[in-house]
């Protein structure tokens, strides 16, 4: 029996590293990156800003910001090469399939300059990043519906041309929505970082082997994919849709959650942190009825959330688990409203936490205690034994 007698599953009472990006209070529902209240910077800031943010540890001045906003215009082209790497993917392939290979892939293009020791290098892969991925997501969505890509447009602001990019049709001018625009910055911001999640820890524990950025983030993207993690969103709209289309009412839905049949969740619910209400939930849900409205967009999934919501907040069994909407809860309703597949919307959670996981990449990459991440066992296999006929 090697190495320590007690297992902490899921590492819930392990802290596995110090860092100064993100401060939560999951009791408390409180939400900090670099000190400052998210609710005052998803209202006021925009994602480049808070992506500063989060990599530098204080909030740029105009000329920062405005150089930052440039160099990753600049940055937006993709190698024609790789353009070709997408039509060797099936149509219906995930896109965060296609976003996780296809950041793999960029790193091919720039081996030359992705030594982790080399801080120039380590800028220069933070803006092509910034810069390149939303692009990967915007094909990732165009490929999906077997669209045309279009070139990105550098007159455009971040936000403004990931939309052009996702929107746009070659057989016309496209008119960018101000609602929309505001709406996706905002969601943007509200994701940009969240401390230790499974992504951000998968993207500190590969780039502690000394692997470089591109191959970190493309880990982290697959974690980010699964459905108790960044996927949920995504499942919240397969479920929401799940109980509208089989007639069950939302009553009986909730009791077969309780009643654990078939392992079904209430999805978008519950958090390894909040035991509180989600604070980005909260934005969320505001900013649901606000958009839809200006939208012209009704959907009926939207109330059905609100339904499941007040019931699953006045029932025992949530609130003895102590289970919240988190962020996931009401973000699909808002991309659905905008006209993303519902496939796309684990992308927009990655993009949004690009900054963050950038940022917590660079955190352990300066931390002089950083160790390869290698966690101890409790072993409980076989004792030892002799192979047949073995000298
Ligand atoms: C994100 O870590 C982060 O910060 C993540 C994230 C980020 O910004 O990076 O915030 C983004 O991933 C949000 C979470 C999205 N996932 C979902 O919405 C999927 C549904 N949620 C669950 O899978 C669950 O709540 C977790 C995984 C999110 C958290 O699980 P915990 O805290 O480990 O809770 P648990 O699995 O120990 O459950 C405790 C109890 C259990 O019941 P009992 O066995 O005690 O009877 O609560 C139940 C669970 O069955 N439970 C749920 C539930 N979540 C927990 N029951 C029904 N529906 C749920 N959603």
């Amino acid at each position: 029996q090697t190495g320590l007698t007690t297992i902490d599953y899921g590492f819930v009472n392990t802290s596995a590293t110090k860092s100064a990006i993100t401060y939560i209070d999951g009791d408390q529902g409180i939400l900090r990156y670099r000190g400052y209240p998210i609710e005052e910077l998803a209202k006021n800031s925009t994602y480049l800003e808070v992506a500063w943010l989060l990599l530098y540890g204080e909030l740029p001045t105009a000329d920062e910001l405005g150089e930052f906003d440039e160099k990753i215009r600049r940055h937006t082209l993709l190698h024609e090469d790789l353009k070709r790497f997408f039509s060797s993917l099936p149509h219906t392939a995930h896109p965060m399939s296609v976003l996780s290979s296809a950041t793999a892939a960029l790193s091919t293009y720039y081996e030359h300059q992705s030594d982790p020791a080399n801080p120039e290098h380590v800028e220069l892969n933070t803006i092509r990043m910034l810069a390149k991925l939303p692009v990967i997501a915007a094909y990732a969505h165009k490929k999906s519906i077997g669209q045309a890509f279009l070139y990105p447009d550098n007159s455009l602001s971040f936000v403004d041309n990931f939309l052009k990019l996702n929107f746009g049709v070659l057989s016309e001018v496209y008119e960018i929505d101000p609602v929309m625009s505001r709406a996706l910055e905002r969601l943007l911001i509200l994701h940009e970082d969240h401390e230790q999640n499974a992504s951000t820890s998968t993207v500190r524990l590969v780039g502690s082997t000394g692997a470089n950025q591109f191959s970190s983030i493309s880990a982290g993207i697959n974690a980010l994919y699964g459905p108790l993690h960044g996927g949920a969103n995504e499942a919240v709209l397969a479920m929401l849709a799940r109980i509208r289309d089989s007639g069950e009412s939302v009553q009986r839905f909730v009791e077969r959650v309780k009643n654990k049949e078939d392992g079904v969740k209430l999805m978008g619910f519950g958090h390894r942190v909040y035991k509180n209400y989600d604070p980005r939930a909260k934005l969320v849900k505001e900013s649901a009825d606000e958009v839809l409205e200006a939208l012209g967009v009704s959907d009926p999934l939207l109330d059905l959330a609100k339904q499941l919501e007040e019931i699953a907040l006045e029932d025992d069994y949530f609130k003895e688990r102590r289970l919240y909407p988190n962020v996931d809860f009401y973000t699909g309703v808002i991309y659905k409203a905008m006209g993303f597949p519902t496939r796309m919307f684990t992308v927009l959670f990655a993009i949004g936490r690009l900054p963050g996981w950038l940022a917590h990449w660079r955190e352990m990459q300066q931390d002089p205690q950083t160790k390869i991440g290698r966690p101890q066992q409790l072993y409980i296999g076989a004792p030892h034994r002799a192979y047949p006929g073995a000298e």
